[in-house]
């Protein structure tokens, strides 16, 4: 293993898989409601492939991976991905980020697979506010899946709660307390500007349809001050961009997650590849490489891991979103998260 670093001597060994830019959800702040126009199947890479590039990477350095999607368990047969995945010797973990509608189907057999642990994207607890937010009435099938994960071992659960002002921040304290009758690990994120806001706008001439407002997480803080003091505390399983705090003798833990008020570029270790093979290095660029076409028209080994190389190199120092700069040419659902 050689260990990649990108210009600004970050180490990356964490690679984001998008499997699919289907998903069987609408959330307000990734889709519009009627979908976008989606890949054909001839454009999304295999499972060969990806496994193909995944090994290259591996060879390059990465020993993290994460499967997203769209919603990656609605492309057919996962698991076999995930058990060719689990075959690459420096590949240490493997994740998944699911909405969680299918997860109680496949939990078990995800994990039989090789897959260590799951975050569920989850942003309220009640089940009108579940329709308005995701346009479908699934909130009973999330919390059954997230009850299979756990049953079978797929540790830790973490749950991702997209924080929109005046929406679903009057649920911060029950997410919150959670972490102490379930054990939760409750992440709160800040919503990121993402084109779909445009798109939203355009579709219900500005107003009807609530248009989701951004929270810093200083105020999602403040919602949980009545609850009892946040003592910091380790991440629960890997490292990500998160930081984590816990309430006294609870089992689970609050994460924050602050892409918008308080940027982690400087620590960013990832890589994505784009369900049709396109290498985006950065969340919130546009910029990406392509490595489908040299994958189909025969490069060799060397030449592939040349490309990925490339694309490391171009990594941004950091996303301007402050600035009011937002990648324009990809929904969320079409990079993954
Ligand atoms: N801002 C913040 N988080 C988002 N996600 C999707 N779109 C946005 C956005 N605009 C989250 C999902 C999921 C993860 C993959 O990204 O809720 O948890
Ligand atoms: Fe689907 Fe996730 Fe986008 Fe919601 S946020 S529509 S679950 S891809």
């Amino acid at each position: 293993m050689t260990g990649l670093s990108d210009p600004f001597n970050r180490p990356i060994n964490y690679l984001r898989i998008s499997v699919t830019d289907r998903c069987n959800l609408r959330c307000i702040y990734c889709l519009p409601a009627q979908g976008i126009d989606l890949l054909p199947h001839g454009e999304i890479l295999t499972y060969e492939e990806i496994a193909t590039i995944a090994r290259l990477a591996a060879e390059l350095g990465i020993n993290k991976l994460r499967l997203t999607g769209g919603e990656p368990l609605v492309r057919a047969g996962l698991p076999r991905l995930i058990a060719m995945l689990a075959e690459i010797d420096a590949i240490d973990d493997i994740s998944l980020t699911t909405n969680g509608v299918l997860l109680e189907e496949y939990a078990a057999e995800l994990k039989r697979a090789g897959l260590k642990r799951v975050n569920v994207s989850l942003d309220t607890l009640d089940r009108d506010k579940f329709q308005r937010i995701t346009r479908h009435d699934r909130l009973a099938a999330v919390l059954r899946g997230i009850e299979a994960a756990k049953a079978c071992g797929l540790d830790p659960v973490k749950i991702n709660m997209v924080v929109m002002r005046g929406m679903n921040d009057d649920e911060i304290p029950d997410f919150a307390r959670l972490t102490v009758s379930q054990g939760w690990h409750v992440r709160f994120i800040e919503l990121m500007p993402f084109a779909v806001a445009e798109l939203v706008r355009r579709d219900c001439g500005g107003g009807e349809v609530d248009t989701p407002g951004f929270m810093p997480a200083a105020d999602i803080k403040q919602h949980l001050s009545s609850l009892g003091r946040l003592e910091a505390c380790l991440p629960p399983g890997g490292n990500g961009p998160a930081r984590y705090y816990r309430f006294p003798g609870a089992s689970g833990t609050i994460g924050f997650i602050t892409p918008v008020s308080e940027h982690f570029c400087f620590s960013c270790n990832r890589l994505r590849l784009t369900a049709e093979g396109k290498l985006r290095p950065c969340l919130l660029s546009d910029r990406e490489t392509d490595l489908r076409q040299p994958l189909r028209s025969g490069a060799s080994c060397q030449e592939l891991k040349q490309v990925i190389t490339r694309a490391i190199r171009s990594k941004p120092q950091k996303h301007r979103l402050r600035r009011g700069k937002v990648a324009a040419k990809r929904l969320m659902s079409q990079v993954g998260g």
